[in-house]
């Protein structure tokens, strides 16, 4: 492979060793940006906004796909640092906690209560996929009841993921992002209307009644901006995440015996996952000024890519990083979720995801096994990326399945 453009569904990690024995930073020629392999490196360019522009404001058609010119995605200095703010405060380790016990334990055990008596399931398409979509649904407040609904937004917040790939060069993928936005703005739109006359306790409503002030004439519109970055940011990502953490307990079967029942080694191995497979692979950068950086000059203008897939296997932060073990001293300082200014929103809720996803998982079954009967699992996507199918054998635990 000669550059990361080619690693659409295909095992991008030697491609990442490859640029490693270039040094920290590479200029990639099909990708027409430098690769910023080194962990140090990385994270200096996602902390140094100043250096480093966050460019989906300056992308043509990013406002129509992203749900509004004022979306959290779009903002940049002060207005980008209030909506943060906020946001975040809405999704700390404590609320999500509360979350946990309130509805998405509850979430969770009923799309396994849904797998009946089978013990051959694909854990992708029946549990890992459709879990982070109930529970973002249902934070916003919108009907997670409706499988139909919910199935189509996955593939709308899906169709605007792909778009974000292409870095607003394709006009198919833009218009297919375009035509996906514009559903979703028709599925949320009437629940915004909705909740601005009659609030609930759902994230909608705190957004338009509690959001007032964060930018000036904070509005309907702000409100699905922000619903709109909450529902693509909160479905996708997550999806890819617990796919990859229950690949890992299925190709690592010694873990599950360890894991059941012991939340802090669920913790562990759901840090271990994210610095093993980073769900999503590499950000987009746009240098402010000509900055040093790993040898180079990088110039006023350039494109970068911070890989943080590549930079939670950089061998100057992490021992034997192509090792896949829970003990690490520093398991849980990875760049999956990116650090600093951008940091993301969800970062606790999905982990809030792993914890009740794996814990019922193996609460309910041992000895998950791949079904050598059905279609192994790939490594397939690109910006964001997982393993599918999860096509397994379970055996029940009898106090479950009584
Ligand atoms: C494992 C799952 C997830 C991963 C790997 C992930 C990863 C990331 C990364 C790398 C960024 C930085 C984007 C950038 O630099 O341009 C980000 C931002 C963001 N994430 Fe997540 N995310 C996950 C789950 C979620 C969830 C569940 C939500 C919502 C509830 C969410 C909401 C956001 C938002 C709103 C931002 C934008 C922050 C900003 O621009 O200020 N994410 N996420």
């Amino acid at each position: 492979m000669q550059s990361l453009r080619e690693a659409r569904n295909v095992d991008p990690y030697p491609f990442f060793e490859q640029r490693r024995a270039q040094g920290p930073v590479s200029w990639d020629e099909g990708m027409q940006a430098w690769l910023v392999v080194g962990y140090d490196e990385a994270r200096f360019v996602q902390l140094r906004e100043d250096l480093f522009r966050h460019p989906y404001a300056g992308i043509a058609g990013a406002a129509d796909v992203y749900g509004g010119p004022r979306g959290v995605l779009l903002l940049q200095g002060e207005q980008h640092h209030s909506v943060h703010n906020f946001l975040l405060k809405h999704f700390t380790p404590m609320r999500v906690a509360q979350y946990r016990s309130e509805f998405i334990a509850d979430l969770v055990s009923r799309r396994l209560d849904a797998l009946g008596g089978r013990t051959n399931v694909d854990l992708a398409a029946e549990y890992a996929s459709v879990v982070p979509s109930d529970v973002i649904a249902a934070m916003l407040g919108l009907d997670w009841r409706n499988e139909e609904l919910m199935a189509q937004c996955r593939v709308w917040n899906n169709t605007m993921f792909r778009w974000t790939e292409t870095f607003g060069d394709d006009d198919a993928a833009y218009e297919a992002a375009r035509s996906a936005a514009q559903n979703l703005n028709d599925v949320l739109l009437p629940v915004i209307r909705e909740r601005r006359e009659h609030p609930k306790d759902d994230l909608i409503s705190i957004l338009y009644h509690k959001g007032d002030g964060l930018l000036e004439s904070w509005g309907e519109d702000d409100v699905l901006a922000q619903a709109r970055v909450l529902f693509f940011a909160g479905t996708d990502t997550t999806g890819h995440f617990l796919k990859n953490t229950i690949y890992l307990l299925v190709e690592h079967p010694e873990y599950q015996d360890r894991l059941r029942g012991n939340e802090q080694a669920i913790v562990d191995f759901g840090e271990e996952s994210l610095r093993f497979f980073a769900p999503v692979q590499f950000r987009i950068r746009v240098a402010t000024q000509d900055v040093e950086l790993g040898g180079h000059t990088i110039r006023e203008g350039d494109r970068v890519h911070p890989v943080n897939a590549a930079a939670n296997r950089d061998p100057h932060h992490y021992g034997q990083p192509e090792d896949f073990t829970v003990d690490r001293p520093n398991v849980k300082d990875h760049l999956a979720f990116n650090v600093g200014p951008r940091y993301c929103v969800g970062a606790a809720l999905s982990r809030g995801e792993e914890i009740e996803v794996v814990a019922q998982l193996l609460d309910r079954y041992r000895n998950i096994t791949w079904d050598a009967d059905a279609d192994p699992p790939t490594n397939y996507g690109y910006m964001p990326r997982s393993f599918s199918p999860l096509n397994v054998v379970v055996e029940p635990i009898a106090h479950r399945s009584a």
